[in-house]
């Protein structure tokens, strides 16, 4: 028979340990939210179909719903739970979603560091139960609640509960469940909130569960897994924890990271081996980097394609674009918007390229902005010049063949559009269509007034 499993990731609580206006889960991990890392977790653990994952929310919670809908497919179910009375009230508040199911994990929104793998082991061992708790041993239980064990049964004590000896245990609740959903029905209305949170705890379940003679268990899993993140310092630490795993994926790989202290990568980003970092360097969201490239400092790329042996010498920032092989860029550079640099293509210093194709081996190498623009293969755009893509209303587009060499501080007023092998003068200002093999000029000729500087006693020869 196949069984169907529920996922509730709880995440209506406000977490006021965190001093923040956002809800816990939306705090930012690397460049995820909290829930983002939990959602992913379940979803490469394969434990489930995604459309039989659910997030809680409740406090904070158009946020959260906002977020979820815009960023994943509509098959995340979204659950209210209206006024936060517990973890025990949160599940109940869902049950007419997982009634559904044979059985159901329950899992705490703050939990980032849980390993797909470690989630899908914690489901098949919890068959044989009726109600099995992640739990670990910690080295400081702080407020955790305990795990008491005893004649093969399992039950939690929350820590304002516990007696002192309780108190010594350091075995606690990691903060997820798999229970059998025709189990949890049953005990799922006998929890109360008489105690010292006056909240319904759902660890009491385990304790009703006993007595009615349903099995409970426990799974092992380490600490550094299962530390929940309640507080800035959890948070920075958990992202330190996400990132130290990251990289070292990476350097297994054969990535070379000069200083991983200084380092960051997205957990989306791909890198193949022989690929440099240099040290403070950041790659964001589905960054992919290939073979041979050097990666130089004070760069920070977001979602950026880099080809084969390409080189950012240093402070290159490139969003949303594209650097084919052995192109190069900076230092001091910034690439965004669907730009592409094609093979050998060079942007360099102060330069900014913005939706724009470099053809092969062509040059933008100081203080330009090329906007809308296409550039065929070996031009040479001389130092200042710049595309004026902007009239105030609309964008504009400039084009410039193959081979043309622009002189410097050329302005091309959008649109624009320069036939191949032509040039133009330095200081020139293009407003009208350059043909083919041509040199255009624009700009005022040079008179030169002689005697001028001293008659005006500019200038005082000594
Ligand atoms: C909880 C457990 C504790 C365990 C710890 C593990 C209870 C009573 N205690 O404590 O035994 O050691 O997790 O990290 O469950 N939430 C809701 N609605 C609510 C209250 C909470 O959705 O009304 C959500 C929160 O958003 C959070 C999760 O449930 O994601 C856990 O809540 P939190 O307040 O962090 O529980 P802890 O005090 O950490
Ligand atoms: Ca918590």
């Amino acid at each position: 028979m196949n069984r169907k499993l529920g996922v509730l990731i709880m995440a209506a609580g406000k977490g006021t340990r965190m001093k923040s206006a956002k809800p816990k889960v939306m705090q930012e991990i690397l460049d995820q939210k909290i829930i983002d890392c939990v959602i992913h977790t379940v979803a490469k653990s394969q434990i489930t179909e995604p459309e039989n994952v659910a997030v809680l929310v409740g406090s904070g919670g158009e946020q959260v719903a906002e977020y979820l809908s815009s960023n994943y497919d509509s098959r995340i179910q979204i659950l209210w739970q209206s006024e936060q009375l517990g973890t025990g009230h949160a599940v109940k508040s869902a049950q007419s979603w997982w009634q559904n199911f044979d059985d159901l994990i329950v899992l705490n929104g703050d939990l980032p560091l849980i390993k797909p793998e470690s989630l899908r082991e914690f489901f098949a061992r919890s068959q044989g139960n009726d109600c099995t708790v992640i739990t670990f041993v910690a080295g400081d239980p702080a407020a955790y609640g305990r795990i008491v064990r005893k004649n093969n049964h399992v039950s939690i004590v929350e820590f304002k509960e516990a007696s002192d000896s309780e108190k010594q245990i350091h075995e606690v609740n990691g903060g997820c469940y798999a229970f059998k959903v025709k189990a949890l029905e049953q005990v799922i209305d006998l929890i109360t909130n008489n105690n010292a949170k006056g909240e319904y705890y759902i660890t009491d379940a385990l304790a009703l569960m006993n007595q009615k003679g349903f099995v409970t268990g426990a799974f092992v899993m380490s600490e550094e897994e299962m530390k929940g993140v309640n507080d800035q310092f959890e948070l920075s630490q958990a992202s330190r924890i996400l990132q130290a795993r990251i990289l070292h994926h990476w350097l297994d790989e054969g990535v070379h990271i000069m200083d991983t202290s200084s380092v960051f990568i997205s957990p989306d980003a791909e890198l193949e081996s022989d690929v440099r970092i240099m040290p403070n360097v950041q790659i964001w969201g589905k960054s992919r980097i290939e073979s041979g490239a050097i990666i130089g400092s004070g760069s920070i790329l977001r979602n950026a394609l880099i080809g084969r042996n390409v080189n950012l010498i240093a402070y290159a920032v490139i969003e949303n674009s594209e650097l084919k092989d052995s192109a190069k860029a900076g230092p001091f550079v910034y690439i965004r918007d669907n730009t592409c640099l094609e093979r050998k293509a060079f942007a360099g210093k102060f330069v900014e390229l913005k939706n724009s194709r470099i053809g092969e081996n062509s040059k933008v190498p100081h203080l330009s902005y090329m906007g809308d623009a296409t550039l065929g293969h070996d031009v040479n755009i001389g130092a200042g010049s710049i595309t004026c893509n902007y009239d105030g209303v609309h964008k504009n587009k400039t084009f410039i063949g193959d081979n043309c060499f622009v002189g410097s501080d050329t302005m091309f007023v959008a649109p624009a559009k320069m036939s191949d092998n032509s040039a133009t003068a330095a200081g020139s200002v293009i407003t009208q269509e350059i043909p083919e093999d041509s040199l255009a000029v624009a700009r005022a000729r040079q008179k030169n007034i002689s005697g001028w500087t001293a008659r005006k006693k500019i200038i005082s020869k000594s």
